[in-house]
């Protein structure tokens, strides 16, 4: 296929699906989360127009939502117990099965920024708390404060939770709130995959939690020989089924993406008791979007069309 836009020829037609948190969003909010998700379409989106790499379209599309009050990324995510924002991030190239992550950063605006950095400019993968943040200083990424990422909503949020967990019987291991984790999934025009997720983890979690968003193969995964996907959700339960790399070994095996994301979705449930989501999409453009929470915001673009939603995957 030749794309007179860019003038280069390119072999796949582009596909892009983001998410912005699987949850029961309340129907006030259903308006602010369309939008958010709708706006890092149009950067990703942007990017492979443009004859961009699937990486890049990822990033910019994620970078768009952490900057989204509405989301559970960057400013405006859950507060850790002692008041705190502390951000999870991951990005991975399908074509090199390079990736990087962050951990538990408190000064960073844009997280994914960063976890890009480690990918492209460091023998690495993983950097967490200061190490990362001097990672991201050395790298060019301006710090800020801490303060800076904490809003009035999340603050109310995590007084109103603790003064509710005060009055209950401490439940180690009941379901977590996590919302509005945010990822995107691309293809590029050259053929290659990458995906990225981003979070702020869930409200109240203890200082250095880490969540499955900033794992390899929990929260995200891309394989040019399997499949890209982001989830969303509670994170424990992700992580123990290393849910991202199962989906795309069941891609690898000639699975259908749609039917894949259903059984990650069934397995969650059945093996683990957990929630959330995944947006799932193998080498040839197909895809699979499913949640078992009340609603879970997504746009998906091709070159044909494109479609967003919040209720549940079988609008599409
Ligand atoms: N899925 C986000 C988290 O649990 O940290």
């Amino acid at each position: 296929m030749w794309d007179s836009s860019v003038g280069k020829s390119s072999s796949h037609n582009p596909v892009l699906v983001v998410h912005g948190g699987a949850w029961a969003i309340p129907d006030d909010m259903v308006e602010a989360h369309l939008n958010g998700v709708r706006n890092a379409m149009a950067a990703g989106w942007r990017v492979l127009e443009q004859g961009g790499s699937a990486l890049d379209a990822v990033e910019e599309a994620v970078v768009v939502m952490e900057d989204d009050e509405t989301f559970d990324a960057g400013r405006g995510s859950f507060l850790n117990r002692e008041g705190k924002v502390q951000l999870d991030a991951l990005i991975m190239d399908g074509a090199t099965l390079r990736a990087g992550g962050v951990g538990c950063v408190e000064r960073l605006r844009n997280p994914i920024r960063a976890a890009r950095k480690i990918l492209s400019e460091s023998p690495h993968v993983y950097f967490v708390a200061e190490g990362a943040e001097r990672f991201a200083a050395e790298h060019g990424i301006p710090l800020c404060q801490n303060e800076d990422l904490v809003i009035p909503r999340e603050t109310r949020r995590l007084l109103e939770f603790q003064a509710r967990m005060a009055e209950q019987k401490p439940d180690l291991f009941a379901p977590t709130i996590s919302h509005d984790t945010v990822g995107a999934i691309a293809l590029d025009g050259d053929g290659d995959l990458a995906a990225a997720t981003s979070t702020g983890g869930t409200l109240n979690k203890a200082p250095g939690r880490l969540g499955d968003s900033s794992l390899i193969g929990c929260g995200c995964y891309a394989d040019n020989q399997s499949g890209a996907a982001s989830t969303t959700g509670w994170g424990e339960p992700i992580m123990k089924l290393v849910l991202a790399k199962w989906s795309a070994d069941r891609v690898a095996s000639g699975s259908i993406p749609e039917w894949v994301a259903k059984e990650a979705i069934t397995q969650l449930e059945e093996r683990v008791n957990g929630h959330g989501g995944i947006i799932l999409l193998d080498s040839r453009g197909r895809f699979g979007i499913a949640h078992n929470t009340p609603r879970m915001a997504w746009c998906l673009k091709t070159v044909e069309k494109q479609s967003s939603g919040i209720e549940c995957s079988g609008g599409l």
